[in-house]
């Protein structure tokens, strides 16, 4: 059996994850709209990504025989009214993520449980990845996409990435 604390607190990561699909839908969305396929080709695989964070947290909690609770996902309500903006809510959104995890691990090591400290250490590790994936998204979008032949490079470039399951499997 997992804290209640810590159990909540994964509870209502599932959540943010999920909201985190959503957010990630709604960007490639955006893209699509403006025609970037490439750049809604990424943020398609990101919320797929996003999806998997949440089963993982579910997966845990029922693995140390906890119920889980599914909540309602909040609506994605942020302003994606340039290509430049919407790279933005990506990358505070991540740094947003990071908090959460980050509390979650301080709340795991401040009554020794290991075992989370150990599962969280992948997200730790995943969301160190993901901010830099952003960050420099935000940098190659700054340095190429400011011409039309570039942002039609950048969004080829972004059109190539594939899906691949998370490495950390439970
Ligand atoms: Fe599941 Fe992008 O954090």
């Amino acid at each position: 059996m997992l804290d209640a604390n810590v159990a909540k607190l994964i509870n209502e990561q599932v959540n943010k994850e999920l909201y985190s699909a959503y957010l990630y839908l709604d960007i490639a969305n955006y893209y699509t709209e403006e025609g970037l396929d490439g750049f809604a080709n990424w943020y398609n695989i990101q919320a797929q990504e996003e999806r998997d964070h949440a089963l993982l947290f579910v997966k845990y909690l029922q693995n140390n025989g906890m119920k889980v609770t599914l909540e309602a996902i909040a609506k994605p309500d942020k302003t994606l009214d340039s290509i430049m903006a919407a790279l933005n809510v990506g990358l505070e959104h991540e740094q947003y993520v990071t908090s959460l995890i980050h509390t979650i691990y301080d709340a795991a090591y401040s009554i020794k449980d290991f075992r989370t400290m150990q599962f969280l250490d992948w997200f730790v590790k995943e969301q160190g990845e993901e901010e830099k994936n952003a960050e420099d998204l935000i940098k190659k979008y700054e340095l190429f996409g400011q011409d039309s032949k570039g942002l039609y490079m950048l969004d080829n470039e972004l059109g190539a990435r594939t899906y691949s399951a998370p490495s950390l499997t439970l």
